[in-house]
């Protein structure tokens, strides 16, 4: 962990203000995903470890996550991961809720801040706001912070005690990709960190883990091999008025993400949820204009996935699967659309998942004819 002052970022490998040949910044930055996940892997799993966790990270009863937007979506596969593969208990809070319902002040808890730019005001405030309430507290209580940033120099590294850089290079378009699958490497390292400290995975499990993270910039080319198929997709959807993303278990956030980068980059009405809850209420929207993209990879949410699906499918919506290329072909079969991604340890499929959403995205507000880099209404960084 870089307790450290700020280092100049290995990742700046990119010329940032070079297109490379890309008619538009997202579809660089989302291509350039295997090369920054190798940067990121080699910083944080080399070859070697020492594997001696922090003081920050020992001792603790809980972990409490603040962050916004797609930041706030890495933070709930964090908490998924920190609760499912340790044991301990996280809450997550959305940096611009803090202020108005402060996360409970308990002992012995490491903060984590998550900012892509590490300037988000609603963040930082929230992140400040707990500093600042457990200093005047017991030797328990006391801040541990943490932030995960793309911006070492950044004021959110000022406040924390430790930063973890997500080193993905400069990401220039406004929605943000290569980021966001960053910050998912580091807070994998986090838990993994977690884990050692509490003994909490045994370590051929954690070996198997970083067997399978060693492969990701492979598999990642190969998800990103399947555009073409994506491009037409795009081509159906791109008059389409509204879209359902549906995800289970660790790939809930994901649909909150493909949801995310669909409204900010095509101004389509999409919305993401978990499969489950899609059930009690939300599927009375579904009709024949109303495609759903379902996340269903071959893993322990499978059966109750398509068991959703088949519910789905009686409504009429055009079905597109982000699958694992181990699916059963009646699964398949469900899809008028089926992206058959590389298998993976299924924490590991929101790294994966997350790209076919991003090239929907993309190729959909391309299709529109809108400015893919520099959506309407929003900015980079809310820093106000
Ligand atoms: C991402 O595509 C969005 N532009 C937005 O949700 C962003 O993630 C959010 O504003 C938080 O930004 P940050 O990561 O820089 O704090």
């Amino acid at each position: 962990m870089n307790s450290n002052p700020p280092q100049a970022d290995p990742a700046n490998q990119f010329a940032p203000d070079d297109l490379y040949g890309f008619p538009h910044y997202m579809l660089k930055e989302i291509h350039e995903q295997p090369q920054a996940v190798q940067t990121c892997l080699a910083r944080y799993f080399p070859k070697s470890s020492a594997a001696v966790t922090p003081p920050i990270l020992t001792n603790l009863n809980e972990v409490h996550i603040l962050a916004c937007g797609t930041s706030y979506h890495a933070g709930l596969i964090a908490q998924y991961w920190i609760e499912q593969l340790v044991g301990l208990p996280v809450r997550i809070r959305s940096g611009s809720e803090f202020q108005a319902a402060p996360l409970p002040m308990t002992a012995n808890t490491l903060t984590v801040g998550i900012t892509q730019s590490g300037e988000t005001a609603d963040t930082l405030n929230a992140i400040a706001l707990d500093k600042q309430r457990r200093l005047a507290q017991a030797a328990a209580f006391q801040p541990r912070l943490l932030g995960i940033t793309n911006q070492s120099a950044s004021s959110l590294s000022k406040l924390v005690d430790s930063t973890l850089p997500t080193l993905a290079g400069a990401e220039i378009g406004v929605a943000a990709t290569k980021t966001f699958v960053n910050q998912l490497i580091v807070c994998f390292y986090l838990t993994l960190e977690l884990a050692l400290g509490c003994q909490a995975i045994l370590p051929e499990k954690i070996q198997a883990y970083w067997t399978e993270l060693s492969r990701l910039p492979a598999k990642i080319r190969a998800v990103l091999a399947l555009e073409t198929q994506i491009k037409n997709i795009a081509q159906e959807l791109v008059n389409q008025q509204h879209c359902i993303v549906l995800g289970r278990g660790v790939n809930r956030a994901i649909a909150l993400e493909g949801a995310l980068k669909l409204k900010e980059t095509t101004y389509l009405h999409a919305e993401g949820y978990s499969a489950g809850e899609f059930m009690h209420g939300p599927i009375a929207l579904l009709d024949a204009h109303v495609p759903v993209i379902a996340i269903a990879p071959t893993d322990s949410t499978h059966t109750a996935m398509v068991a959703n699906l088949r519910q789905v499918k009686s409504h009429d919506s055009p079905m597109i699967g982000i699958l694992t290329d181990d699916a059963p072909p009646e699964t398949a079969a469900l899809f008028d659309h089926a992206l058959m991604l590389p298998a993976i340890a299924h924490p590991l499929f929101p790294i994966l998942s997350v790209i076919p959403l991003q090239l929907l995205a993309y190729h959909i507000a391309v299709q529109r004819g809108l400015n893919v880099d520099k959506p309407r209404n929003i900015t980079k960084t809310l820093s106000e």
